[in-house]
């Protein structure tokens, strides 16, 4: 509902009644979504606020990669239920993975759900959202081969205004034996280049200076017209011949926009091929930093999770990277304790960490999700104890070689984007590398948006401190 404002005398200012919150949980996709979804509420006379207690619809945009993820958003859920005691008219509603992993059974489990919608259905929300008003259950959980959300323009509700989240496919075909995401977000589609560079384009418009290509695999990037990537094998000849893969794409986005920043997330070793590699020799635009999640150190392990590659073939990535782009920054996911890994295994991981010395990485206790090959065929037979053990190793080693790649700045220039406020003192601001390595310096005349050339005095395992030499733009 609208209605205006006749207390403002010369200007007419247009109120909106239905105040929508957002909260989101998991990966930088969901996030991107969340944007999404802002924007389909904003056209249907939604407003955002900040105030959750304000709010007459909250969304949690939620994650189901890890049960601990489940979890948080489960007490998240039972703690804005009392919200609900104060204003009835309130409508909570669950979008993401967790929706599309627990369909109906959320609005009968979690009784103060009202809306339950996957990640490919947000179109429909106008829609649910009538229903609810008719007391009707509101749940759409299909998912799409051709939905990239490519014509909505993102509400960028979160945003520091600097750098933005572009996404460019959606779903993931890999079906490695642990992860709950090729069901939850469907088969891998790629987005049309033209409604990329439409969106990069309204961000240079509205002052952005960097972007991220986003996707579960991006590497696998393949625009030949629309529809999955796996049946690209049908496409004509015209469509094969003109296809675009991530290589051309980085290449057309990177030279269309020579003042933008370029990242991309995430790689996986199998699609991540050398075009790639030199495209981003090629445009000095295009960051140096490649995460590159492993998993595993160990070629049973790897074998038993589905991964399409050897250690061998990784570490053969790995030492392409480093010839290629011999200042790439380079970080990983990695897994402890997938069932039946031995001690053989863990040792596998760590010597395959010290061969790449990553800059950072996650690292993640195993976690059995419930669908997926792993838990239907494999026993979480590794003890808790064992996992925390091994994970705590892996976080060790992990932290002296951030701790030893990052103190190989000091006293080195570095350029950086001031993106924002450092967290720890209002008298610093913070901002990246190429490298994707946090930054922090004092304010003095520097504002978000300039980038600058630093010259680093310090550093601890995930940060860089020094103070700005110049501006360089
Ligand atoms: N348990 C633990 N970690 C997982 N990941 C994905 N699925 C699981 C799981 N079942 C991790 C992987 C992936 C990252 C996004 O989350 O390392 O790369
Ligand atoms: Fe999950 Fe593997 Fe796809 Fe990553 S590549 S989203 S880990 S199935």
């Amino acid at each position: 509902m609208i209605l205006v404002d006749a207390k403002l005398s010369n200007e007419t200012k247009i109120k909106s009644l239905k105040k929508y919150h957002i909260i989101s949980y998991g990966c930088q996709m969901n996030f991107a979504d969340s944007e999404i979804v802002a924007s389909i509420l904003e056209n249907i006379g939604y407003d955002y606020t900040d105030d959750i207690e304000k709010s007459s619809l909250i969304l949690l945009n939620t994650c189901s990669i890890r049960e601990k993820a489940e979890q948080t958003i489960r007490k998240k859920l039972s703690s804005i239920n009392f919200l609900k005691k104060k204003n009835s008219s309130l409508k909570i509603g669950v979008l993401g993975c967790m929706a599309e992993r627990l369909k109906e059974k959320f609005l009968h489990e979690e009784k103060i759900v009202d809306l339950v919608v996957g990640p490919d259905a947000y179109r429909d929300l106008p829609n649910l959202l009538k229903e609810i008003e008719f007391g009707n259950d509101a749940v759409n959980v299909l998912l799409s081969k051709d939905e990239t959300y490519a014509d909505i323009n993102p509400q960028r509700f979160n945003s520091n205004g600097i750098s933005a989240f572009v996404s460019i496919t959606r779903g993931c075909d890999n079906m490695c034996t642990f992860c709950v995401v090729p069901f939850t977000r469907g088969r891998e589609r790629s987005r049309d280049p033209k409604s990329i560079l439409n969106e990069i384009n309204k961000l240079k418009e509205n002052g952005y200076k960097e972007i991220t290509l986003l996707g579960q695999n991006v590497d696998s990037y393949l625009w030949y017209g629309g529809g999955l990537k796996k049946d690209f094998k049908k496409a004509n000849n015209i469509q094969k011949r003109t296809a675009i893969n991530f290589a051309k794409l980085l290449d057309l986005v990177a030279k269309c926009y020579p003042d933008f920043r370029i990242r991309f997330t995430t790689s996986n070793p199998q699609d991540m091929d050398i075009e790639v590699l030199t495209t981003m020799q090629t445009h000095s635009n295009i960051c140096n930093h490649i995460h590159l999640p492993v998993q595993s150190g160990s070629n049973k392990i790897l074998k038993a999770m589905n991964r399409q590659h050897t250690r061998e073939e990784y570490l053969n990535l790995i030492s392409n990277i480093k010839k290629i782009l011999p200042n790439c920054g380079i970080s990983h996911d990695i897994i402890t304790g997938f069932p039946n890994e031995t001690e053989k295994d863990h040792i596998d991981t760590l010597s395959l960490m010290e061969l790449v010395r990553y800059d950072f990485g996650f690292m993640f206790k195993y976690s059995e999700r419930p669908g997926t090959l792993a838990a239907r065929k494999m026993k979480d037979n590794i003890t808790e104890k064992v996992k925390q053990r091994r994970l705590s190793e892996i976080i060790d080693l992990q932290f002296q070689h951030s701790y030893k790649n990052l103190s190989n700045y000091k006293n080195k220039l570095t350029e950086i984007l001031i993106e924002k406020e450092s967290k720890k003192s209002t008298k610093f601001w913070c901002g990246r590398n190429e490298q994707n390595i946090m930054v922090v310096i004092p304010k003095e005349n520097y504002l978000p948006g300039d980038f600058v050339e630093v010259l680093v005095e310090n550093n601890t395992s995930t940060t860089l401190i020094g103070f700005a030499k110049k501006k360089i733009k």
